[in-house]
């Protein structure tokens, strides 16, 4: 059996920065109903956390026109890494360059994914130093849980829209050293749907999902975990209290068997509270293939995912010359 060498240069997903034209509405959302906290502001953009996240901020929301998805950033193991991987991203010709770093970050390697999605990859990064209002008794705990909200403890993964799948999960296990966790293969395998992806045990960090519109650069969702089902139950009775739109579950997925909840932050992007799921131990892990028979609605139980998780997704574009309902793509995620 052949078995290539494993990548391990990425260590896990850094941050994600969100686009938002209701930007204190947007800041409510994560700050009082998912109890993140905000730990920098400058000009256009805010920087949060989870109780849990280890990093100093995961999640940036930045003032703009339309929403949608700025830059993704992964931290990677080493700086020897950082420079082995944008040598590699070099040599495949999406670099853009090197910056010096966001909010809590040192010198970052910027590029983009063969779909047009901007990415930046840092190694250096400023500890999670809590002010005494959020000091933990715990020694081991980055920041006290506040019981605000939700309460989601970690920013845990995104889930890209893009044109064409298959390009750019080649770039993310052959450039990126992910490894792929599960996949739906329609006609015999010919028509790629969708990829899950991880750099580490979280069962995917990124995935690529058919883009229904012909769009490019588009994001379907980004993801907030919680450490039970009860906290995602709690979740869609705070949400709802709120006047937030809740577009699906909560419900269990069969691919990664995450428990699931949808609902469009303010700004209109598409956040989910996931929790279960599984891990990925194995370094020779053999991806679970989906057909479309074994695929079904992409839910294992629970009311099936609505029309507009497939055709919804951030920024909002009309299909080009198109019926967008022709198309037979089921819902998953
Ligand atoms: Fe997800």
């Amino acid at each position: 059996m052949s078995f290539a060498e494993p990548l391990h240069d990425i260590a896990h997903l850094g941050g994600i920065e969100l686009f938002t034209p209701r930007f204190e509405r947007s800041l409510w959302y994560f700050h009082d109903l998912l109890g993140m906290e905000v730990v920098h502001r400058n000009g256009s953009s805010a920087y949060l956390r989870g109780w849990g996240d280890h990093s100093v901020s995961t999640l940036k929301l930045t003032s703009a026109d339309r929403p949608g998805v700025g830059c993704i950033a992964w931290r990677t193991v080493s700086p020897q890494a950082l420079e082995r991987r944008a040598e590699a991203i070099t040599a495949d010709g999406l670099a853009i360059g090197w910056t010096n770093g966001d909010f809590g970050r040192g010198r970052s390697f910027r590029f983009c994914d063969p779909d047009g999605h901007l990415m930046e990859l840092y190694f250096e990064e400023q500890k999670y130093d809590p002010p005494a209002r959020l000091r933990s008794a715990l020694k081991n705990q980055p920041q006290k849980y506040t019981g605000r909200g939700v309460g989601v403890r970690r920013t845990d993964h995104l889930a890209l829209l893009a044109a064409d799948v298959g390009r750019n999960r080649r770039f993310a296990e052959s450039t990126l050293g992910f490894q792929l966790r599960e996949q739906v293969l329609f006609e015999q395998g010919k028509r790629e749907i969708g990829s899950w992806m991880s750099p580490n045990a979280i069962h995917h960090q990124l995935a690529y999902v058919a883009d229904v519109k012909g769009g490019h650069g588009r994001l379907h969702h980004i993801s907030m975990w919680v450490d039970n089902r009860e906290d995602v139950l709690r979740a869609a009775d705070i949400l709802v209290e709120n006047a937030i739109f809740v577009e699906a579950g909560p419900s269990k997925h069969n691919n990664s068997q995450g428990f699931y909840l949808y609902s469009y932050e303010p700004g209109g992007n598409r956040v989910e509270i996931y929790s279960g799921s599984y891990l990925v131990l194995a370094p020779d892990w053999r991806p679970v293939t989906w057909n479309e028979e074994e695929r079904g609605s992409g839910t294992y139980w629970g009311a099936p995912l609505p029309e507009s998780f497939i055709q919804y997704a951030t920024p909002d574009i009309e299909p080009p010359g198109r019926k967008s309902d022709s198309l037979d793509l089921p819902v998953f995620f």
